[in-house]
């Protein structure tokens, strides 16, 4: 298994983590979701994707106290909403992300897409965040390539380090610039809704190279989110068995003849697409 991703300041993250959209909004199955998040850190899925947007901060709450006693496990992301991302609005909302989060810093922390305040100023507050411990890294979600040169042409911009997309199967629009120009930079995608919150797993050709590799679905589309270097993908699971299911893709190799059929069904893009988003 060689699913490490090794950010440019040295931090190490397993390419498959977890997501938390829709989760902490009910008491019914909260203790159940709290439960599959530290099993899941315990497993090693460390990155944990969150945002202020989550339910109104629900998620967060959920997430702060799901790693209470495994901080240092984990790598955690969340996201400023675009309304907020002026330089004194990113700042204000972090401070009460971290309280939600009951942690005194976040390893990544995004803008959730593009809104009207300008990039300087949320890339000044960012990197105020960073100077004061408050953030390790900063970066952006939902951006393509013209935004990115946009952020990388601002001064501090180039220390952006990471973009979180929508990206699997039925999405791979981003495969015809967006992932080179990330690899190019070295920084990582991270993958969202790798499943296609689930619209894809009964899929036929999925369920049948599933039954090949005495896999499911789902860890069949996992595998091949993962299986090239750079991407990170942040599958959502609200129950232990989806969790323990989930790591296991992490051990799936994908044969050539697995992927060249993937491609028939599921066509890579041969020209600029539109970024898709959720
Ligand atoms: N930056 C952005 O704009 C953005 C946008 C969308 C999402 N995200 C992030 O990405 C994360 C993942 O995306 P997502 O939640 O939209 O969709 P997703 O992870 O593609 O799909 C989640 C759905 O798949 C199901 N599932 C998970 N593992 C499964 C398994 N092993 N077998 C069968 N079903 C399984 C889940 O069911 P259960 O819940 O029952 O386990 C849930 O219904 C989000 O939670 C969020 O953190 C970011």
């Amino acid at each position: 298994m060689d699913h490490i991703f090794t950010f440019q300041d040295g931090q190490q993250v397993l390419t498959l983590g977890q997501g938390t959209w829709n989760m902490g909004d009910s008491d019914i199955t909260r203790m159940e979701e709290l439960r599959t998040l530290r099993i899941g850190i315990d497993l090693g899925l460390n990155v944990i994707d969150t945002a202020e947007m989550y339910g109104n901060g629900r998620s967060e709450l959920l997430v702060g106290e799901a790693i209470e006693g495994r901080r240092d496990k984990v790598f955690l992301v969340s996201k400023v909403l675009p309304s907020n991302a002026s330089r004194h609005g990113t700042k204000e909302a972090c401070e009460k992300s971290l309280k939600r989060l009951n942690t005194d810093y976040l390893d990544l922390y995004l803008l959730h897409w593009q809104g009207r305040h300008p990039f300087e100023e949320t890339v000044q507050a960012m990197l105020e965040l960073q100077a004061e411990g408050k953030i390790k890294q900063w970066g952006v979600s939902n951006m393509d390539v013209e935004e990115m040169d946009k952020f990388y042409a601002i001064p501090g911009g180039e220390t952006c380090a990471a973009n979180e997309v929508l990206y699997n199967l039925t999405r791979r629009g981003i495969e015809y610039d967006l992932i080179p120009w990330c690899r190019k930079h070295k920084i990582p995608v991270i993958a969202y809704s790798p499943v296609e919150q689930g619209r894809i797993l009964e899929h036929r050709l999925l369920t049948e190279i599933a039954e090949q590799h005495h896999a499911t679905p789902a860890q069949i589309a996992l595998a091949w989110v993962i299986r090239n270097p750079g991407i990170i993908a942040i599958p959502k699971a609200a129950s232990v068995k989806h969790v323990q299911e989930n790591f296991k893709s992490l051990f799936i190799r994908l044969s050539e003849d697995d992927l060249k059929q993937l491609d028939r069904v599921f066509p890579k893009p041969h020209r600029k697409m539109p970024l898709e988003m959720l």
